[in-house]
């Protein structure tokens, strides 16, 4: 359940019709439902009920605006961050370093000083590499940082190859079959403490399974390390759960997914860290457009709204499905091809989508843009960046500035030596 609805035949977010903020704001524009936020932070909590030694850690890549993460901070929710950028963000939120959990194969040396200098709670190592890497920097400066190692559980999420993590072949974490021997290596250095492991499969999962295979290869890996002594205090499970993007779409639930896991770890003895992204602020959030033309075309007509694939990317990226809905429907539909104005074919938000009749200088929005939406925004075509807005009940206040191609263009210079 979201909070954008058609009220008195105009979508509102909460309390606050699309339209006014849409003359206040401009378009394009993502707008954010606090209470929608909260709702999903509160239900993932809820479903992790039988699960009292938890860290539910919200995944910031999934939507590091400052505004988003106040919420989630408020909700009680640590951070995942993948870099030092996140790390300061939500620093900057108010999340405790010690909620801080840092994954991501490429962490650089100053990443990890960053790091440690800010105390955060967790690294999670993604090689042997980099958990001798970062001993040494620790050690060198007298700390021990507190780490997981992430393994590879060689399981297929089922999802979209691009954002599967799990397989065999895939960069993320070690072949689940070292992780015994890298484990033990790793656990004797100065400068770390190796106290668990983690695990992340994939996202956009339509499928509790794969997800409890790798949960259950986990679960006897922390079997076999303490057989060799190893003490295991902590285990990541990830994040990945899928989300709703049709109206028909039946995902497994938060409830589900929770009395999985419950089974699952049972007995573990550990403290639970979790890494939502999308399934906290995918719904949360939509992309308000306006239709600048609709052009004929051959089988279907071309709406053309003043959205692109530079702002919500996730389309052109992997053929995702965004329901595309009239901000103020007229009771009638029309099959058309939804499309922006960037200067290739990707960008192209549906083709043949069945959706409300829609006119020039319509609004429409784009639902289930929260997650991966601004985030993965580029300013392609000299567009600039889509501003961000943040609704609460009959208020809304704009959390991200529109930042225009001129200061785009500000921040490059040309060299005297080019005259
Ligand atoms: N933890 C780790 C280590 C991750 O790599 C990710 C996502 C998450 C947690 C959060 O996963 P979630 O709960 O959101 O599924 N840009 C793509 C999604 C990429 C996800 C990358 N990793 C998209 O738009 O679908």
């Amino acid at each position: 359940m979201d909070h954008f609805a058609i009220r008195d035949s105009v979508m509102h977010a909460e309390d606050v019709p699309l339209p006014r903020i849409a003359e206040e704001v401009g378009t394009p524009v993502y707008v954010y439902s606090r209470a929608t936020l909260e709702r999903h932070a509160q239900m993932f909590n809820e479903a992790l009920a039988d699960i009292p030694d938890r860290l539910v850690a919200f995944a910031v890549k999934a939507n590091p605006n400052l505004a988003v993460l106040k919420v989630l901070q408020r909700q009680g929710c640590g951070a995942d961050v993948v870099s030092v950028g996140e790390m300061r963000r939500a620093l900057k939120a108010g999340i405790a370093p010690e909620k801080i959990v840092f994954s991501g194969v490429g962490k650089t040396a100053a990443e990890l000083v960053a790091a440690l200098e800010a105390g955060i709670g967790q690294f999670n190592i993604e090689s042997e590499e980099e958990g001798l890497e970062l001993a040494a920097l620790a050690a060198g400066t007298g700390r021990e940082a507190a780490c997981a190692l992430r393994v590879n559980p060689d399981v297929d999420a089922g999802t979209h190859d691009k954002i599967s993590t799990g397989r065999a072949d895939n960069k993320f974490g070690v072949p689940i079959g070292e992780a015994g021997q890298i484990f033990g290596r790793l656990a004797g250095q100065d400068g770390i403490r190796l106290r668990g492991v983690a695990v992340h499969i994939g996202s956009q999962l339509a499928d509790l399974a794969p997800l409890e295979r790798a949960f259950a290869k986990l679960g006897e890996l922390v079997s076999s390390l303490r057989g060799a002594g190893h003490e295991i205090t902590h285990v990541d499970l990830g994040g990945g759960l899928g989300v709703p993007y049709r109206a028909d779409e039946e995902l497994p639930s938060p409830a589900e997914y929770g009395a999985m896991v419950a089974r699952v770890t049972k007995g573990w003895d550990v403290r639970l860290i979790f890494e939502p992204g999308r399934v906290i602020a995918g719904n949360a959030g939509i992309l308000l457009t306006r239709v600048v033309r609709v052009k004929r075309g051959l089988k279907h007509p071309f709406v053309i709204v003043d959205a692109a694939m530079n702002d919500l990317a996730r389309p052109a990226l992997y053929g995702a499905w965004h329901d595309f809905v009239a901000v103020t429907p007229r009771g009638s539909d029309m099959t058309a091809n939804i499309v922006g104005p960037i200067c290739e074919t990707g960008d192209t938000f549906a083709t043949g989508r069945l959706t409300d009749t829609l006119a020039a200088g319509d609004l429409a929005v784009f639902r289930t843009a929260g997650a991966y939406g601004a985030t993965m925004a580029s300013s392609y075509n000299s567009r600039g960046f889509v501003p961000e807005v943040l609704v609460d009940g009959d208020r809304f206040a704009v959390v991200a500035e529109r930042i225009d191609a001129a200061a785009i263009m500000d921040a490059e210079r040309v060299p005297e030596w080019l005259g």
